[in-house]
């Protein structure tokens, strides 16, 4: 994507200049400061606002995960809710089959008939990137995943998240918003967002140590600006 641009109706610009390039799969952290676009930034990516000028060019198929599972979790049991996010054209067996390994690869298995109500919030967001992963995408958009999750939860959806980029056999891209610095050690580059223009890969624990406020006392508060 290249020189994208975007500007909402009330003529507030959210992007500016704004050039990325991911050039293999993997698991790519994007930080900044509120406000500096990264929503709207994934959302042009997504397909859901078009831009007002610049272009992207991309060969892998978006899915958005939001930061609360609830936004997107629709039906009352996992398998049904799963059904909703599989390409219409399989067949009754092969659906089922898909739920069950989509079930599977998040760490869910046996869980089709579980009410979503009755799952903790890491579940749901496990569920949630099994719908992503189910409905054929290559290319995982997360804003700010983690941010309604505990500690365990957290590093579970980043393990995951680990785990289905560097799996050879299904070529995976995942782009991740984040204020959590901590979880720019995991990554395989992360870039600063900034005034709605997204700056060079870097290492992740370097920008990280960039960010941080001297002995890492406060948590998070280095991007912000
Ligand atoms: N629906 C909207 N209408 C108008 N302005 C918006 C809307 N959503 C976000 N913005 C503005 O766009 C800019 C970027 O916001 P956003 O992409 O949400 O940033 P971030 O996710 O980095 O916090 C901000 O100035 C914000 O106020
Ligand atoms: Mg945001």
């Amino acid at each position: 994507m290249s020189q994208l641009r975007f500007c909402w109706p009330n003529g507030r610009t959210a992007l500016e200049h704004c050039t990325l390039e991911v050039s293999r799969p993997g698991l790519w952290m994007l930080v900044g400061g509120n406000g500096s676009g990264k929503s709207t930034l994934l959302r042009v990516l997504a397909g859901l606002l078009a831009p007002s000028g610049g272009s992207i060019a991309c060969s892998s198929t978006p899915a958005l995960v939001f930061q609360n599972p609830d936004h997107q979790l629709l039906l009352p049991s996992c398998g049904s809710d799963l059904q909703l996010s599989l390409p219409p054209e399989l067949d009754e067996r092969q659906r089922r089959h898909a739920v069950q390994q989509a079930l599977a690869l998040v760490g869910l298995a046996g869980l089709e008939q579980r009410p979503i109500h009755t799952l903790s919030g890491g579940q749901k967001q496990r569920l949630a990137i099994a719908g992503a992963v189910a409905s054929g995408a290559s290319l995982l958009l997360l804003d700010e995943p983690t941010a309604l999750l505990d500690p365990s939860s957290q590093e579970e959806i980043l393990a995951l998240l680990r785990r289905l980029t560097s799996d050879t056999t299904r070529p995976l891209t995942a782009l991740w918003v984040t204020h959590r610095l901590e979880e720019l050690e995991h990554c395989d580059g992360a870039a600063l967002m900034q005034h709605g223009s997204v700056g060079p890969w870097q290492h992740g624990g370097s920008l990280r140590r960039r960010l941080a406020p001297p002995r890492g006392a406060l948590q998070g508060g280095g991007a912000k600006r």
